[in-house]
């Protein structure tokens, strides 16, 4: 039975990982590690608060001594990477936290895991370091370019990415140099619930709410290919069971939209939703369905991001023909599934933007 570790389980995809995997293993052991940082959240972490099985620390991938302690302790055979700083518009603005988690924090995860399950007492033990990277870390494609392939060459265009493609390099250095046991999979845009209302869906959602400017950067024409977030959980899970170990895997939804016309999908599918729904009307009297306008009229194009990447999209053929990955969620039922959460979740929302939940989770039960 697998003893698993997932550091950063308290972030989007960390947290919708843990909930796939109880959901489909109740019997295994998981331990989250999270330093809690503006993005990580014990609500996201709540309905398996009680559970037996499930354990969680407080602390930094950074912290060797206090990794190895856990892997021990816990006998953990299975360490799941999600631990990272992950918005691009931060990183340009503050690049040193990605380097200090993405980068120093991975490979103090490398070195934990090489002296406990390479090197310790009792000689190799069975185990596999499961690294989550991004396509990002590919860099940027033209319009008529093939998508990314597992042998695209690296060229990252932000701090972020770059950050990303150093951690990559550094797992693909501890299998080749000292045999540790590695995957890693490299994933297009994630949307779902629980993700920080930083990144453009939940951004966009929660300004319509509140009647507020939609910003798009630049022309609004950069292409992302997004996929439901557990479809990634669901290729992470097949790559740790019949992956094979040192490969890397392309995870995603062949579901390429420029960013203008998925604001725009979200912008109609709100006011649907708001329209003539005198619940939603009462907690939600900015929103532009409720005074006869449409959500489009707020959309305003801004500033370019620094260095904005013009197109991503990921070509899974190995995953699908290795592992028999298929995404299950089509774009059209994931995006309603999406907006449908945030509508029903507020108090998520508003407490993330204000911190204070966040702080009383924490002192209530870490
Ligand atoms: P997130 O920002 O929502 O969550 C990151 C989590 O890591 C948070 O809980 C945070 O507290 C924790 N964390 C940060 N620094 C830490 C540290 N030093 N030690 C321990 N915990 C720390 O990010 P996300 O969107 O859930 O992304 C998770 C992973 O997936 C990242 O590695 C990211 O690069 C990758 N990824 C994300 C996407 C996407 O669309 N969001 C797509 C592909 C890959
Ligand atoms: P984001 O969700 O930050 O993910 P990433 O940068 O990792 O792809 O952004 C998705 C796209 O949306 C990206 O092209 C930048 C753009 N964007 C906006 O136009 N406006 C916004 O307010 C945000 C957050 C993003």
């Amino acid at each position: 039975m697998p003893r698993l570790l997932v550091t950063g389980g308290a972030g989007f995809i960390g947290a919708n990982f843990v909930h796939y995997w109880f959901a489909n293993y109740p019997d295994d052991h998981l331990v989250v590690l999270d330093a809690l940082t503006y993005a990580g959240n014990m609500a996201n972490l709540e309905p398996v608060r009680d559970r037996s099985g499930y354990r969680f620390v407080k602390g930094d991938i950074g912290d060797q001594q206090l990794v190895e302690e856990i892997l021990l302790s816990e006998k953990i055979d299975t360490i799941v990477n999600f631990a990272a700083e992950s918005h691009v518009d931060r990183s340009i603005l503050g690049p040193d936290a990605f380097v200090a988690t993405n980068v120093v924090g991975t490979h103090n995860l490398l070195k934990a895991a090489r002296k406990i399950w390479l090197d310790g007492a009792g000689g190799r033990k069975p185990h596999r370091f499961h690294h989550v990277s991004t396509d990002e870390i590919y860099g940027s494609l033209g319009p008529d370019d093939h998508p990314f392939t597992e042998s695209t060459p690296y060229a990252p265009n932000s701090p972020y990415s770059a950050s990303k493609a150093s951690a990559d390099h550094l797992v693909r250095a501890y299998h080749h140099t000292y045999g540790l046991e590695v995957s890693t999979s490299s994933c297009s845009n994630n949307y779902g619930p629980y993700q920080f209302p930083e990144k453009l869906i939940p951004l966009i959602i929660i300004n319509i709410l509140h009647g507020k400017a939609l910003p798009i950067y630049g022309d609004g024409l950069n292409i992302r290919d997004w996929l439901y977030v557990d479809d990634h959980c669901r290729g992470i899970d097949l790559i740790l069971k019949k992956g094979r170990v040192g490969e890397v895997y392309n995870i995603g939804g062949n579901n390429e939209w420029t960013n203008i016309d998925i604001v725009r999908l979200v912008c109609n599918l709100l006011d649907e939703a708001l329209t003539g729904d005198l619940e939603l009307a009462k907690r939600f009297p900015d929103a532009p369905a409720n005074k006869g306008k449409k959500a489009e009229e707020l959309i305003t194009f801004v500033k370019d991001r620094l260095g904005h990447d013009r197109r991503y999209a990921i070509d899974a053929t190995k995953c699908r023909e290795e592992l028999g990955y298929v995404p299950t969620e089509s774009f059209e039922t994931g995006i309603r599934k999406t907006i449908a959460w945030y509508l029903a979740n507020e108090k998520w929302w508003q407490t993330v933007m204000d911190g204070s939940y966040r702080d009383w989770l924490e002192k209530q039960y870490v």
